[in-house]
């Protein structure tokens, strides 16, 4: 991205004076919803950890292969928290591609996300089928009746939550303690039976020796600099995440492992020396009780 664009104004209540972890991500999928803050974070944050645009890349693909699967399986409603600033091969996009009345609903607590969704919605979304809405994933009754409310998604029928590199931002409860596994627990709960869950999150649990201290420093970052503190789980914390959902094959895995064969036009070609070099572990779920 150039440095030299003439900076346009945030939109209201959008805070530039400290980078979020929404327009620093934008950033290192080459999107435009960043502003100098960002990207300065951003750069030192790949001077210390280059790998780091090719894993949020491949994180991206991940999301993009599970809405292509879970339509071809039929999923006709999704509901994307933490769904970040619109990009490339945004969840209604990539789920058109194969049913055109695929119903989303977007939801992020960055007012930034939430005013680019607008944006993306109201130039070429349809309001029957796409909503977007400011809601905190910590407080799940409350997040689940105003996705409701937006009257896009139908509580009778499954939906496939997708929960996409959000639980690795830290989720302070009252007491600083992260709630993002209780308040997963609770979603579970709320989802109609048939519904789906996807989720995908950092683990520094397997990765290869090279990684560990950039993961270390990259978390000492995130931590001392930016809008939100990050938290790595080990990877049997996150399969913990699906509770009694039935995982779909195959399995919790490494994102690149993850149906390679659901590539779609957004694809863009990433090499790892290993999966594992790919420090996100994902997974999806079935609620069949
Ligand atoms: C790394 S981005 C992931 C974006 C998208 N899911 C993807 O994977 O491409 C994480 C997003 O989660 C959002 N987020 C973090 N905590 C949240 C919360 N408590 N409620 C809703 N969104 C949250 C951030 O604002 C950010 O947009």
């Amino acid at each position: 991205m150039s440095e030299s664009k003439p900076e346009r104004t945030p939109p209201a209540g959008v805070d530039t004076t400290r980078p979020s972890v929404a327009r620093v991500y934008d950033y290192y999928l080459d999107g435009t919803a960043n502003w100098p803050i960002d990207r300065e974070f951003g750069n030192r944050v790949l001077e210390q950890f280059p790998l780091l645009k090719s894993i949020a890349l491949a994180n991206r693909l991940f999301l993009n292969r599970v809405v292509r699967h879970l339509t071809k399986l039929g999923v006709r409603q999704f509901l994307d928290i933490g769904a970040g600033v619109p990009t490339a091969g945004n969840t209604h996009q990539v789920a058109a591609e194969t049913a055109a009345d695929t119903r989303v609903v977007y939801v992020d607590n960055d007012p930034m996300a939430v005013a680019h969704g607008k944006m993306l919605l109201d130039e070429q979304g349809d309001p029957r089928l796409h909503a977007v809405i400011e809601g905190d994933l910590r407080a799940p009754d409350e997040l689940w009746q105003k996705a409701i409310a937006t009257g896009v998604l139908d509580p009778g029928e499954p939906v496939a939550l997708l929960l996409i590199a959000v639980l690795h931002v830290h989720q302070p409860g009252p007491d600083g303690q992260d709630m993002g596994a209780q308040a997963v627990g609770r979603y579970r709960e709320l989802l109609p039976p048939g519904s789906f869950l996807a989720i995908s999150h950092i683990t520094d649990e397997g990765v290869p020796d090279e990684l560990g201290p950039k993961l270390v420093e990259l978390k000492r970052m995130y931590d001392t600099s930016s809008s939100s503190n990050v938290i790595w789980r080990p990877r049997a914390e996150i399969d913990a995440l699906f509770g009694g959902f039935e995982i779909l094959p195959p399995g919790t895995v490494w994102t690149p492992e993850w149906h390679p064969e659901e590539t779609g036009p957004n694809a863009r070609p990433i090499t790892f020396d290993s999966p594992s070099h790919a420090a996100i572990w994902v997974g999806v779920g079935k609620k069949t009780g």
